[in-house]
């Protein structure tokens, strides 16, 4: 402390000329209203060289925020998802569609030359690389990082691969391997049965919007430093990252059992791992799905139901057991916990009484957290969830209107709309010429080389 003051003492011109600097140094606020003021990341350039699920959807959320993405697909084929799980004939699948908003394509033969010759254009015209091909796949297209950094040093490499460096690196990666691999698979399901994957699609869209944290991460500290970098995201360690609570319970088991854990109430001793739980809560307020009216033909007639100790006396009053209150055995958390199976049992039978949705109207007034399972149809046709932009009807050249689910990460000042996907190759001529500056002369003989074009590539062939 004495040695600061003596320090101030000692400059107090320089002290204020950088306070001086500093405030002046302050970008003006912008007089445009909020959402005027352009996208966040417009002036982004992004090549992405991304396929199926997890890439795509870091570079579609990255479009969203204003970045210019150009897709870069084989010539003829596309991204493979363009013709999986077609839903109408000769159109995009609603796979691709969904994955591939706000972005531009170019088709090109990488292992063409003069294919190879506009990827590294492309190279020296981006700011990051997005790729989730296998592994070693960048590399045996000429493409390894000392090469890409000495092409453009600011250029940022995003990969997504299953596995990070160890004894996997090698292996091909798809959602539910990943979702085993790490750590969702075996903490998912009920203890009696199989492990489970979830619909959610951790493994590929959740490893994809990390890469996108990783990505303007990045893109900030290069601000400072001038240069790129690498970034690796293994979808096993996405996958973990997200199963962190069921790692804490894994080192917790060492200290005795789960009392949390509905099979702690059953009396069913735990091994040496983490078992499934079923539905029980993954924190320390105890929870269950309960059947609610209707649950005989409604697959999604069901709540959840949590039992949040500071309204554990409201739960009572609500499902009409005032007595639980007093009593010993349920007045207090750590009495509750041995008992759950037969406490959400007792809520049940008032639950079964009630639709999910007369629970949520009975129970948030008085603070119990409750949530209705809600099925695709009933979110599909959720209005609230279309005025925010969560979901979206888009309309699509070959396939007519379509619904999508748009950004869940709102800005104030970038607005997100939601742009169809493009059509195989549909931006080619216009990358080519607008963007790489080749004359009209060179996009000729480019097209014309096979390079963009595999059928072209065949005429000229025979
Ligand atoms: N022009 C020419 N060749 C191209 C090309 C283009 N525009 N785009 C891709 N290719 C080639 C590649 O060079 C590679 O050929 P090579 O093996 O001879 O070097 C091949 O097409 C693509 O290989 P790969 O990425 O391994 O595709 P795949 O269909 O065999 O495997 C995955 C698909 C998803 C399993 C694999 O890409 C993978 O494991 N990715 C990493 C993990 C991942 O992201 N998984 C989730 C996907 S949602």
């Amino acid at each position: 402390m004495a040695t600061r003051k003596k320090a101030k003492q000692a400059r107090p011109a320089a002290k204020k000329a950088t306070v001086k600097k500093t405030a002046a140094a302050l970008p003006a606020p912008s007089k445009l209203p909020y959402g005027k003021a352009g996208k966040a990341l417009d002036g982004v350039r992004i090549l992405d060289l991304s396929h199926v699920q997890a890439g795509p959807t870091c570079t579609q959320i990255l479009g969203w925020f204003g970045a210019d993405v150009i897709k870069v697909e084989r010539p003829g084929i596309g991204d493979i998802t363009r013709g999986q799980l077609r839903d109408v004939p000769n159109a995009d699948s609603l796979y691709f569609t969904m994955l591939n908003h706000n972005k531009r394509s170019i088709t090109l033969d990488t292992k063409h030359p003069k294919g190879k010759a506009v990827l590294e254009r492309l190279i020296k015209h981006c700011d990051v690389l997005v790729e989730n091909f296998g592994p070693g796949v960048l590399d045996r297209m000429g493409l390894t990082w000392d090469y890409i950094h000495k092409l453009n040093p600011r250029m940022i490499v995003a990969s997504i691969k299953g596995f990070g460096p160890g004894p996997f690196e090698d292996c091909k990666v798809y959602e539910n391997i990943a979702q085993c691999a790490g750590g969702a698979a075996s903490t998912t399901g009920f203890r009696d049965g199989p492990p489970l994957v979830t619909g959610a699609q951790i493994g590929d869209s959740g490893t994809g919007l990390l890469l996108g944290f990783g990505i303007v991460t990045a893109l900030y500290q290069r601000t400072k430093t001038g240069r790129g970098q690498r970034i690796n995201v293994a979808m096993q360690d996405g996958v973990l990252n997200l199963c962190r609570v069921k790692m804490r319970d894994q080192q917790r088991l060492k200290h005795g059992p789960l009392k949390e854990y509905g099979q702690f109430g059953e009396g069913v001793p735990f091994g040496d791992s983490v078992p499934r739980a079923g539905n029980d809560s993954g924190g320390g307020q105890p929870g269950w799905i309960l059947k609610c009216k209707g649950w005989e033909t409604d697959p999604d007639a069901y709540i959840y139901f949590i039992t949040q100790a500071p309204i554990w006396e409201k739960v009572c009053d609500v499902i009409g057991k005032p007595e639980w209150k007093t009593d010993k055995d349920y007045a207090t958390p750590p009495a509750r916990l041995p008992r759950l199976k037969h406490i959400f049992a007792t809520i049940e039978q008032w639950t079964m009484t009630k639709t999910k949705y007369e629970v949520m109207e009975i129970c948030n007034p008085v603070d119990i957290p409750v949530g209705p399972i809600l099925s695709m149809k009933e979110l599909a046709e959720e209005q609230s969830l279309r005025k925010t932009g969560t979901m979206v009807e888009v309309d699509h050249p070959t396939r007519g209107k379509y619904l999508t689910v748009g950004n869940p990460i709102k800005l104030s000042d970038s607005i997100s709309e939601v742009k169809r996907s493009p059509l195989l190759g549909e931006h080619t001529k216009e990358i080519l010429g607008k963007v790489l500056g080749y004359s009209e002369k060179e996009v000729t003989e480019i097209l014309q080389s096979g390079a963009t074009s595999a059928p072209l590539k065949s005429k000229a062939a025979a």
